[in-house]
């Protein structure tokens, strides 16, 4: 079952449309926007992984949705859920994460997207925990992770492993929120 679109007082969490590819890809060749991703994305990079997001996002009940600003931009970015199983002491598990163009930065957009998908996450898809993960050093996005309430464990830090021994986005942090209701 596709997941559902989601609304906020400003925005509209949605299905992707065609036109909001370039508009991610834009964002993907920023380098503020990828400052703690290994590279900028090519707009071909971009496109593919659009199409990842979109697969998900149709097939489940959940995925990263697109998110518009009502009335005031088409595409600010994408803000959801994600399967992960990497091998890691917490996976499998469901991530929350985002990525906002970064004009866009700084509104409370962010915020108030991810407080709608927990709502959904826990509330309508009852799920036990949500986590999200970043590099050490990206403090904007644990900034929001912590405006969430979602807490970090130092014993949680862990390498991702996707990237190489030695680099240094690789160490990370975990921050966890469980679902007070189940
Ligand atoms: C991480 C990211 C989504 C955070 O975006 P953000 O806009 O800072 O996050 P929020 O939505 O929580 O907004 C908070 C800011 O908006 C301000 N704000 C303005 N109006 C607001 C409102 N109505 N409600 C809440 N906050 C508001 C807050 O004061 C805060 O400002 P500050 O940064 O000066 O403290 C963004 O930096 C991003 O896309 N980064 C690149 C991608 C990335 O690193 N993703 C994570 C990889 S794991």
């Amino acid at each position: 079952m596709p997941a559902p679109s989601l609304t906020t007082k400003r925005l509209l969490l949605r299905q992707w449309k065609e036109s909001d590819l370039s508009l991610f890809a834009k964002m993907n060749a920023d380098k503020h926007v990828m400052e703690y991703f290994p590279s900028t994305l090519s707009q071909n990079e971009s496109n593919c992984l659009a199409e990842k997001i979109q697969k998900e996002l149709r097939e489940k009940e959940y995925g990263l949705w697109a998110v518009e600003a009502i009335d005031a931009a088409p595409f600010v970015g994408c803000v959801g859920l994600h399967y992960q199983d990497f091998p890691a002491a917490f996976t499998p598990c469901i991530e929350i994460g985002w990525r906002l163009a970064h004009e866009h930065w700084g509104k409370g957009y962010a915020f108030e997207a991810a407080s709608k998908i927990i709502k959904y996450a826990f509330q309508t898809l009852r799920l036990c925990e949500l986590v999200s993960f970043t590099t050490v050093e990206n403090q904007r996005s644990r900034k929001l992770m912590e405006r969430l309430e979602m807490t970090r464990k130092p014993e949680d830090d862990f390498e991702y492993p996707k990237l190489p021994k030695g680099h240094p986005l690789r160490p990370h942090v975990l921050y966890r929120l469980k679902n007070q209701e189940t």
